[in-house]
This record gives structure tokens, C-alpha cells and sequence, in this order.
């Protein structure tokens, strides 16, 4: 006697789990996009700085690599209480941003084939385990231009410690 409507709540709960499922068009999918990316002119042809601001506005994401067709090789470096360390990864926060700028976070872009020259511009592909590649043109600035301009040589001058490794 009581199946008959067990079966029916059953099939409206199944219905009703399937239309959520449906979901947003972009729902549990990073969105990033790429601002404030350029490069201080080099001091020399050994390697150059890179920073950006990585906007996501949708699930969070990692940023696994970083490669350019003016570097042998690019690394990704952190930079805590003026101690420089190489990073694997960085993670992309959900609806939030992941910076790299002058006095943090950072790319090192080494072995040269050219010396990045102020107005040129440098294509730089940000590898993401979500979004995938997106590459973008880093213009080459002067080597003091800071788009936040709060802090300024503290960059150069601990970098030029950590070259001599
Ligand atoms: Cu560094």
C-alpha cells in the first residue's frame, strides 16, 4: 500500500537532482585573465624579471609553468621576508587574484637568446593546470617602471644576490 508513493518521491527527487545538475555555464571552471604583465629592462643579458596579476572569477586553478620564446628557461620564484625561493606551482585562488609584483612574488626568465629591450614586447605562455595555456605579451618597460610604484629598488638590489648562486 505505501510503494506506490515512495516510488513517486523517488522519481521527483531523481528529477529534481538532474535539473541542478544542469548547473551554470561555467560552474566548477576557473576564468583567469592576465593583467599588468611586463618585464623591467635587463641590466644584462643574463636574465630578466617578469611580473603580472592573474584575475580569476571562476573555481580555483594552479599555475603549474611558465615558458618563453626569449628564455631557455623561465622559473617561478616567491619572495618572503627578502629570501627568495623557486616555487613548483602557485595556486590561483577561487574568484581572486594571484599576483606577481615588485617585492613578491616573481618570474626569472634565464639563459638569454636576446636582451629584452624597452619596447619590445616578449610572449610568454602561463601554463594552467585548469585553464590551460594562455599566452600573453609582456611589454618590455623601463628598469625602474613599477605600475604600484610604493616600492622600488628593494627588488633589483636582492636579485642581484640571488644571480650569483
Ligand atoms: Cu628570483
Amino acid at each position: 500500500m505505501r510503494r506506490a508513493p515512495l516510488a513517486l518521491g523517488a522519481a521527483v527527487l531523481a528529477s529534481g537532482l538532474a535539473l541542478a545538475g544542469c548547473g551554470g555555464p561555467s560552474a566548477g571552471k576557473p576564468d583567469v585573465k592576465v593583467t599588468d604583465a611586463f618585464i623591467p629592462a635587463p641590466a644584462s643579458g643574463d636574465m630578466a624579471a617578469g611580473f603580472f596579476i592573474v584575475h580569476n572569477s571562476g573555481a580555483a586553478d594552479t599555475l603549474t609553468s611558465v615558458s618563453s620564446t626569449v628564455a631557455g628557461d623561465v622559473t617561478m620564484h616567491s619572495t618572503k621576508n627578502g629570501v627568495m625561493r623557486e616555487q613548483e606551482s602557485f595556486a590561483v585562488p577561487a574568484d581572486g587574484d594571484l599576483d606577481f609584483e615588485r617585492g613578491g612574488n616573481h618570474l626569472m626568465f634565464e639563459n638569454l637568446k636576446q636582451k629584452p629591450k624597452e619596447g619590445d614586447r616578449v610572449t610568454v605562455r602561463l601554463h594552467f593546470a585548469g585553464s590551460g595555456t594562455v599566452e600573453v605579451a609582456f611589454p618590455v618597460k623601463a628598469a625602474t617602471y613599477n605600475p604600484s610604484t610604493s616600492s622600488s629598488s628593494s627588488f633589483s638590489s636582492s636579485h642581484a644576490s640571488h644571480s650569483s648562486q
